[in-house]
């Protein structure tokens, strides 16, 4: 039943393709930021922002975001530098990041802010691809209208609402995947119908784009989705696997079971890179 009621709202998303352009991002104060933290947590956040903020230059988001969204960014960067850490990466003049799985794109800025500075990139090439980007918001803007306005503000990337499983896209450096549906019931509750649960292949084709010596990363809510990934990526072994718990963000509680997984796709002559 759920599923022929998602099947209806996505074929009316899917055919009025509704877009209202111009979201202006927010700019809410920062101060008191971590205030939802314990009081004797708070100095070692702050601390762990500025650093954050410094390392990528989180500037331009400081000043032109909600706290939530801000605070998503800097959890994004931790988890991606707990992910990359003690990885040795060559330095690249051009780095493409294919993003699975969107939504609205709200971690577009540290995305592309952690990738150019792990690789000393001068040039950063970022596509985002998301199956369902015409839902709307209470606002009458669609996930779209918010991808647009993030990618604007990180300055780069596109976003492609589409089925990433049907794209050509390929060769690219680092292909993220951040929380990936591997159970049905998750799919249903984000508004899709069943028609589009097909994890192995989704996976597949993911670990498919990624270039020879390039990077997959992927991102679970609990081990039990772990476990499916590595039958779904049968004979690769992760060269990180980390939790992926924090309290830099107001809902700490809900990532104590979170992993990152990062794969390596191996050279052509079997050899990798960096
Ligand atoms: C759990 S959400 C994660 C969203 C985002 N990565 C995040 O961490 O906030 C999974 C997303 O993948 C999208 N998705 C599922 N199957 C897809 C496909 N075949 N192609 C593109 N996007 C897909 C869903 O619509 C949903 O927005």
């Amino acid at each position: 039943m759920r599923s022929l009621y998602n099947a209806i709202g996505f074929r009316i998303r899917k055919a009025l393709r509704f877009r209202r352009p111009g979201v202006v991002l927010p700019n809410e104060t920062k101060t008191d930021l971590f205030e939802f933290a314990k009081r004797e947590e708070r100095p070692s956040l702050i601390v762990r922002e500025n650093e954050l903020r410094k390392r990528y230059s989180l500037d331009p988001l400081f000043h032109a975001s909600s706290r939530y969204i801000y605070r998503d960014n800097l959890y994004w960067l931790e988890g991606l530098e707990r992910c990359f850490e003690g990885l040795a990466l060559q330095q690249a003049k051009e780095v493409k990041i294919v993003d699975v799985g969107s939504n609205n794109f709200h971690y577009a800025f540290a995305l592309t802010r952690f990738f150019r500075v792990a690789f000393c990139a001068q040039k950063i090439d970022m596509c985002g691809y998301e199956i369902d980007g015409h839902v709307i918001y209470a606002d009458l803007r669609s996930r779209a209208d918010y991808a647009a306005a993030y990618l604007e503000q990180a300055q780069v990337g596109r976003y492609v609402v589409g089925d990433f499983v049907a794209s050509t896209e390929r060769d690219a450096d680092v292909v993220t995947m951040f929380f990936p549906f591997l159970t049905k019931d998750a799919l249903l509750w984000w508004g899709l119908p069943l028609d589009f649960f097909s994890p192995a292949a989704l996976i597949k084709r993911a670990s498919e784009c990624v270039k020879p010596g390039g990077f997959l990363v992927v991102w679970n809510q609990t081990d039990e989705e772990v476990n499916q990934l590595d039958k779904f990526l049968e004979g690769m072994t992760p060269v990180l696997r980390v939790r992926l718990r924090t309290n830099i963000v107001d809902y700490g509680e809900a990532t104590d079971d979170r992993v990152g997984s990062v794969f390596r796709v191996p050279l052509c002559d079997g050899g990798t890179r960096g």
